[in-house]
């Protein structure tokens, strides 16, 4: 059968039991309506009959078809060489891959034929079916009915590659589609549309197929490969952003001789802008040859070509699909174009030009300019930012240039951004709970869909910039390039077992072991905090022989079975089964609701009391530092003192859990035990260690490491890799390059005392505490009952995010503490912005 030929199926006025025929619709072109109907093309496919056609017979396009329309005439001279084109394209290159990869019979169905206007209907609640009428199920590859479907449906829009974008989306939330499909879509849609002109004939789809050829094919190609989910829509994205980010690559300034500064912004945006003085004198940033020259309103433009194999190791770069990328220069004087020739070499720092009379430069850095020779202009259709943030990832990787954000994008596109994003993150919702099991919470009442961090900021898909003081892993802030580059650049050379000598693994372990009081002179590495704290347990069991472990009111060491048993926050909560009996429990030392439980010598000795009194044994007694799912309650002075008398009087060991306090966070000190004077006998560390990458580990005295060897072979897979290995010194050397536990100071003091004030003026504030950067301000019904006020907890935390776009969330165990725990780069203007954004919070709720 001819690809467009599938006859209609019924009147364009006929009104089906299941609704109104598409064709009869003025609402063929809506994204969510397109999106549905994908879903109805993955759906409206079945099996392969048994003893039917050979999959050959699915791509027979009719080749003959275009000499005879020219011939016959009924063909006009424009639309024959763009109707070959396609068809060549198609015969020649699309369908023998697409033949090739068929054998693997998921990439053929049987299918009805397409969907189309004439055989879709929407019934007034909006549901899409599909009448198929006496059309026989065929054998056909997915791609081609899909993208027959698209040509019918999508090629008429006003922005057909967005059109078969929200089509696409649509089917592969029901049927993924394999990177190589999406990669011949655009081709094989394109044959089909231009099948249709041949067919028909018609001005209609003459200016459909017009519209079509216009398209970039690579930019459709990155598009539709965004709208399928897949992670590298544009391939060699990341690497080459890595790459980039390497703090040993060699960049020039932009401007050289004159001030020159980041426009603020905070918005989406394919350009860097860089406000300067008129005739300020503007560099290559990097080396490599003039690939463009040309000017717009905006001024002179120059764009360079780079190729990848300078940025990046040969045998990585030789993975990248991408052999160039470019830096474009534009808000030139009049003349920068005229003093350099195309192909010409300039070294990084040579001058490329002065800057225009409003003294605003662009900067904009592409992996693939699709045709757009001069660069990529805004305003960008708002649906593709995200492939937009991939293809021109922001160029303050390459400027280097401290202030607020780089990027403007008009208000308009951000308005309608921010709708079509929402649409995306409902289908992103229903997606993720098909795949995941119904505990897998998201924060927030309307999830947020995050895809790039940079500092303390994570941006949303629309652009949005979110101050993050939630997250306490992402240390020395998100993606920090040293980080980065560290861990990629060991990634491309060698990761293996820790079997191996490395001097990655020793390197780090001395340099980490250097941080801790020297009793605590031995490190085991694993993957992650409930691990650390596992493998804890182990020791103690062994160093000890006991069989009770204490633990304090409201804590969470892990989500490992063992753990759950020692984490009151998950067995006390729903879901949980209460405490096991060999698990004893410290009350929480809030000052103000128990004062009583603050003396750690006198509750460390009724607990050991209990203990004996159940005939057990103790054999460790966990703390975190400064108590985290607990509601941030900071230990009173003595406390840990105390109590580990009483456990190592009873033949206990000590366990510090710094999973979340520990690498600098509190400022004072590096680890949060030491503020108490203690030395413990286990610490285990992890989030903020590997700054979002999974590194962890214990580390502890001679004596109970030597306890534990007890014969059985300590292996851990991934513990200590080199890679891990490298990414935790990075941590470590960027904490000490940066003055980052100094940082935590000032900035946790600047916190402390303005959240502090917030308590004269609002009664609900019961109580505000921390050290250093981990702080939690508690909200109570009254200050007398010191009930926990959770609801009012949770619209702060609304409040805060919709307003101000900063994430705080809600932990203790009744919800009312919020948590503030930023990366410790956070700025004074930041720590600023969250007081003002609480005071404003906390106005709106007394209201
Ligand atoms: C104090 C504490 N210990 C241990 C863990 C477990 O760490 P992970 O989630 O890396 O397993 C957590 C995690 O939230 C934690 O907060």
């Amino acid at each position: 059968m001819p690809m467009s030929t599938v006859p209609a199926i019924a009147s364009p006025t006929t009104v089906l039991p299941s609704g109104t025929l598409l064709a009869d619709t003025d609402s063929i072109t809506s994204t969510s309506l397109l999106c549905k109907i994908g879903e109805l093309a993955a759906r409206t496919v079945g099996p392969l009959p048994q003893n039917d056609d050979t999959i050959a017979a699915a791509t027979n396009a009719d080749l003959f078809a275009l000499p005879r329309a020219i011939a016959l005439g009924t063909i006009d001279d424009i639309l024959a060489p763009m109707i070959g084109k396609a068809l060549r394209r198609w015969a020649l290159q699309a369908a023998p891959q697409l033949i090739a990869k068929a054998g693997r019979g998921a990439l053929v169905v049987a299918a009805h034929g397409p969907l189309l206007p004439t055989n879709v209907t929407v019934a007034q609640d909006g549901k899409v079916s599909f009448a198929a009428g006496e059309l026989p199920m065929l054998p056909q590859l997915r791609v081609i009915h899909l993208a027959q479907s698209c040509a019918a449906l999508a090629a008429s829009a006003a922005d057909p590659i967005e059109a078969a974008a929200a089509v696409v989306a649509g089917y592969t939330a029901i049927a993924p589609l394999a990177g190589h499909e999406l990669d011949l879509f655009f081709d094989t849609m394109l044959a089909a549309v231009a099948q249709a002109a041949l067919a028909e004939g018609t001005k209609a789809s003459g200016e459909a197929l017009a519209a079509l050829s216009a398209v970039h094919p690579r930019w459709a190609r990155y598009r539709l490969r965004a709208a399928a989910g897949l992670a590298d829509a544009v391939p060699g994205a990341a690497l080459l952003k890595t790459a980039l980010a390497n703090p040993d690559l060699a960049v020039a300034p932009l401007v050289v001789g004159s001030p020159a500064t980041l426009r603020p912004s905070g918005k989406a945006s394919i350009h860097t802008a860089v406000t300067t003085v008129p005739g300020a004198t503007v560099c290559a940033v990097l080396g490599g040859s003039v690939h463009a020259l040309g000017s717009t309103a905006d001024g002179d433009v120059v764009v360079m070509a780079h190729a990848i194999g300078d940025v990046l190791d040969a045998r990585v770069a030789a993975q990248a699909q991408i052999s160039t990328f470019y830096t474009v220069y534009s808000g030139l004087d009049a003349g920068a174009a005229a003093g350099l020739d195309v192909g010409l070499a300039l070294v990084a720092g040579t001058e490329i030009g002065k800057a225009a009379e409003a003294g605003r430069v662009w900067f904009q850095l592409a992996l693939d300019l699709c045709g757009n020779e001069l660069g990529f202009s805004e305003p960008m259709a708002a649906e593709a930012a995200g492939v937009f943030d991939a293809l021109t990832p922001n160029g303050n990787i390459l400027l280097r240039m401290g202030g607020e954000n780089e990027n403007e994008a008009s208000s308009e596109a951000s308005a309608s951004s921010a709708s079509s994003s929402r649409a995306e993150e409902d289908a992103m919702v229903a997606r993720r709970e098909a795949v995941l099991a119904p505990n897998f919470t998201l924060l927030f009442d309307k999830p947020l869909h995050i895809v790039r961090g940079e500092g303390q900021y994570l941006y949303a898909a629309d652009g949005t910039q979110y101050l993050d003081c939630v997250n306490n892993v992402c240390h020395v802030g998100h993606c920090h390039p040293r980080v980065v580059a560290a861990g990629a650049a060991q990634m491309a050379v060698l990761n293996t077992n820790s079997r191996y000598l490395h001097s990655n693994l020793i390197n780090y372990g001395e340099k980490l072991l250097a941080k801790f009081p020297e009793e605590l002179c031995v490190v085991f590495f694993v993957n992650s905090g409930s691990e650390a704290n596992d493998l804890a347990l182990r020791l103690a069991r062994v160093a000890t022989g006991g069989n009770a472990s204490v633990v304090m009111e409201g804590a969470y060491h892990g989500h490992l079975s063992s753990l759950i048993e020692l984490s009151p926050y998950k067995f006390d909560a729903p879901g949980g089964v209460g405490k096991p009996q060999h698990v004893h429990v410290a009350p929480l030392p809030h000052k103000y609701r128990d004062p009583a439980a603050c003396d750690g010598a006198a509750v460390g000795a009724k607990i050991v009391a209990d203990v004996k009194a159940a005939g057990q044994k103790i054999n460790a007694f966990y703390c975190e530092s400064i108590i985290g799912c607990g509601g941030q309650i900071v230990l009173p002075d003595g406390y840990l003192a105390g109590m580990y008398d009483a456990i190592r009087g009873a033949g206990g060991v000590t366990i510090a859990d710094e999973v979340q306090t520990g690498f600098g966070r509190v400022g004072s000190h590096f680890w949060a035990f030491e503020t108490q004077g203690v030395v413990p006998d286990i610490v285990t560390i992890g989030k903020p260690m590997g700054n979002g990458h999974p590194v962890a580990g214990v580390v502890t005295t001679r004596a109970v490491a030597d306890a534990f060897n007890n014969g059985m072979d300590y292996f851990n897979t991934y513990g200590g890799n080199p890679v891990s290995m490298a990414v935790g010194l990075a941590v470590l050397e960027t904490i000490e390059a940066e003055g980052l536990q100094a940082n935590a100071v000032v900035r946790g003091d600047q916190l402390m005392t303005g959240l502090a004030a917030l308590k004269d003026k609002y009664p609900m504030v019961g109580d505000v505490r921390g050290i250093g950067l981990f702080i939690g301000v508690e909200l109570v019904t009254d200050r007398e009952s010191f009930e926990a006020d959770g609801e009012a907890a949770r619209k702060v935390v609304e409040h805060i995010r919709h307003k101000w776009h900063i994430f705080v969330s809600p932990d203790g165990p009744g919800h009312n503490v919020l948590k503030v725990k930023p990366p410790v780069c956070v700025t004074e203007a930041d720590c600023e912005r969250v007081i003002a954004a609480f005071d404003d919070a906390l106005a709106a709720l007394s209201q």
